[in-house]
């Protein structure tokens, strides 16, 4: 039997008014694609709206914040009610870098991120994961990074919050699969985003929007459990948990990193 899911119809994504969410719905946008797109800022995702509708798709707008619980779990409610999502990308994200190594991220920082990449990602898959229980079927991907792999000087809040996402999904994935709904973790590298383009460090292996959708649309159709790109950085970074931490934080800071003076 063929382990391809089949191409999902109704599919909920968050962060989608820019960089990686909106080239994920183009990347599905086709005729009998419904997709239900949230994001803060409202010009923006309907940019992304009209661009997916001219590709043929039917296009259900939501400007939302993923911080806000209650208001996610209504629009998730009221779009599932109508469309029963088959696909939820929690990729809405934010980052927060250090740029020299006078910077530290305050509470008030950390907070933030964490509440943006970790509870809003929660507050987009939980409402959704009950319903889709229900139906005893469903796909859900966790748009993660690679610095999940290993905690950067660059960006502590940041692969924090990546971190817990990654092992949140790795934790529920077996508990998930005997209702019928599979999870994947995603991990990417650097994607030209505005997010990146924001990095003090140098972007390794820098790959476009476009083509990091369409490599995460073939890996979900695989149902593949993680989806981590590119292949080189990936097996690097994996590689640098096995090493005494001296060594890695030393092939970090080589890297770009950890923040350094004169950058
Ligand atoms: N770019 C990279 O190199 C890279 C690498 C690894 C992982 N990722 C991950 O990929 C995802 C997408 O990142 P990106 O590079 O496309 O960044 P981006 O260009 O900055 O876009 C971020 C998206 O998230 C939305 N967003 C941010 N905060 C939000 C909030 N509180 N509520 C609702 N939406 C919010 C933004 O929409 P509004 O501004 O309209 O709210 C925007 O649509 C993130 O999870 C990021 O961590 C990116």
């Amino acid at each position: 039997m063929s382990n391809r899911a089949t191409p999902p119809r109704h599919i909920a994504i968050t962060g989608a008014s820019a960089g990686l969410g909106r080239a994920l719905a183009l990347a599905y946008a086709c005729p009998g694609v419904v997709l239900g797109l949230s994001g803060r800022d409202a010009n923006r995702l309907e940019a992304s709206a009209t661009d997916c509708r001219a590709r043929g798709a039917t296009v259900v707008t939501a400007t939302v914040d993923v911080r806000d619980a209650a208001a996610m779990q209504s629009w998730l409610d009221q779009f599932d009610a109508t469309h029963p999502i088959d696909l939820l990308i929690a990729n809405a994200g934010a980052s927060s870098t250090l740029a020299h190594p006078s910077e530290w991220e305050t509470r008030e920082c950390t907070t933030s991120i964490v509440d943006t990449n970790f509870y809003g990602a929660m507050h987009a898959v939980l409402p959704v994961v009950d319903r889709m229980r229900t139906r005893g079927r469903g796909q859900i991907a966790l748009i993660s990074s690679i610095a999940a792999l290993r905690g950067m000087a660059i960006s502590p809040a940041y692969c924090a919050s990546k971190a817990a996402l990654k092992a949140w999904g790795d934790s529920v994935r077996p508990l998930l699969a005997r209702d019928g709904i599979r999870l994947s973790v995603i991990l990417p590298g650097f994607i030209k985003t505005a997010m990146s383009d924001a990095f003090p460090g140098e972007r390794k292996l820098l790959w476009s929007a476009e083509k990091a959708a369409h490599h995460i649309r073939r890996g979900l159709a695989a149902r593949r459990a993680e989806i981590a790109f590119p292949g080189l950085l990936a097996f690097g970074t994996r590689l640098l948990p096995l090493l005494p931490p001296s060594i890695a934080d030393a092939i970090l800071r080589r890297l770009s990193y950890v923040p350094r003076e004169g950058r």
